[in-house]
């Protein structure tokens, strides 16, 4: 139980960010260096760029982050670094740093899944959060619906078939003339944000019963996602507008910006809303509410016989102890306000990390170091290996 420090190293996309916490949760220092600029030009990121700019930064990114926590390395007592999943060569700069840092200093060494340094970063902030949990797991590359019985413990209830719900906003925003990184809010160019961050933007002046979406798998009977078929319709819609009554195409008013955000954001919201409703209904073992009209009840008792046999069979199902939502996408205010009425119907509370700790960071994997070294789970650094892709 003696207090200690962890120091976390993370390159697994296109920020190379380091962070220092101590195990009560405070961060003692952290440092970034984003590459927008770099992948602008490409209108999205490329990963040959990205693994040569962590290379060049990342001493500096790390000695940044001590010295802003007023440390030396040889003061910090772990080293955790993220080892998957994500782009192998943007990985590989991470891993190689922390354990070179590892042996030459002789720390303790721990691998992080950067997923879950997404979803313990809330317990940083809100040691309350206890296990287990349920995680709602929504940024660029993931869309996943988990149980986290505790430390590296988890149960997939759910996941995206095709793109991820960060990556689909991304490109709905490309889908509507917004460029790389950039939004025109109406008075002015906002710059470095994502196109999730766009789409919220353009979508607080919008009206989304223009452009009124399905909501994809509303009987699949599982609790999966897919986005892209979403993300074809917005693109055909958009085709058809800009093609009216000119030989050219235009490009998209910013009235129809707004308007295909407000709407396309919303149908991805409830999408989202669904499925996580669908999943706390199959874990508390509810039907699913609908009328009780002669069809409903049969389609009812499908769906729930669907469930049964869809889902994991032998997870323990002890009374959850809330909800946690995070990765980027868990920025958004208007999902923020969204979930909350299922947080009410479950009667769990929604607990979000900070908004700056939701997005990539080096704070949480870090705080997952805390979290996995109190659990004595540590790995070798001298054989350890990037794994981009981890199921
Ligand atoms: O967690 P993250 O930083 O990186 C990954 O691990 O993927 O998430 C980035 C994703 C992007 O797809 C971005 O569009 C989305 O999070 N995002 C948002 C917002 N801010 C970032 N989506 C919706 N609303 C936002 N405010
Ligand atoms: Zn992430």
């Amino acid at each position: 139980d003696k207090p200690f420090t962890v120091i976390g190293i993370e390159t697994s996309c296109d920020d190379t960010s380091v962070g220092i916490v101590d195990s009560s949760g405070k961060i003692l220092g952290e440092y970034k260096v984003s590459q927008w600029n770099l992948h602008k030009v490409h209108n999205g990121i490329v990963p040959t760029i990205a693994s040569k700019a962590h290379k060049e930064v990342i001493d500096q990114v790390v000695e940044g982050a001590l010295e802003n926590a007023s440390m030396k390395i040889e003061d910090v007592d772990v080293i955790a670094v993220t080892v998957g999943p994500g782009m192998a060569h943007s990985l590989e700069v991470g891993v190689k740093k922390a354990s070179q840092l590892a042996i030459k200093y002789k720390k303790p060494f721990c691998s992080v899944n950067h997923l879950e340094g997404h979803s313990l970063v809330a317990r940083l902030n809100q040691p309350h959060i206890e296990f287990p949990f349920f995680t709602i797991l929504i940024s660029g590359g993931h869309t996943q619906l988990l149980i986290c019985h505790g430390v590296s413990n988890y149960t997939l209830l759910g996941t995206t078939c095709d793109d991820s719900i960060g990556e689909a906003l991304d490109k709905a925003a490309r889908i509507i003339d917004c460029r790389f990184g950039e939004v025109f809010d109406g008075e002015k160019i906002i710059s470095n944000i994502h196109g999730g961050q766009a789409i919220e933007i353009l979508a607080e002046k919008g009206n989304p019963s223009i452009y009124p979406f399905n909501v994809p798998m509303l009987n699949s009977g599982n609790c999966d996602f897919s986005f892209s078929g979403l993300k074809s319709e917005l693109q055909r819609r958009v085709g058809k507008i800009k093609q009216t009554n000119t030989a050219d195409e235009r490009p998209l008013t910013l009235q129809e910006q707004q308007d295909f955000a407000a709407s396309f954001q919303e149908c991805a919201f409830k999408h989202l809303e669904n499925k996580v409703t669908r999943a706390l209904n199959w874990y508390y073992n509810k039907p699913m509410g609908s009328k009780k009209t002669k069809a409903a009840i049969a389609k009812k008792n499908k769906l729930k016989e669907q469930d049964e046999q869809q889902q994991p069979e032998t997870i323990e199902k002890a009374p959850l102890k809330g909800i946690v939502v995070s990765g980027g996408v868990a920025q958004n205010q208007k999902l923020r306000k969204q979930l909350e009425s299922i947080s009410k119907k479950f009667r769990l509370p929604l607990y979000f990390p900070p908004t700056s700790l939701c997005t990539d960071n080096g704070t949480m994997i870090a705080w997952a170091g805390v979290e996995m070294y109190r659990n004595k789970m540590t790995s070798n650094p001298e054989t350890v290996f990037y794994i981009p892709v981890w199921p």
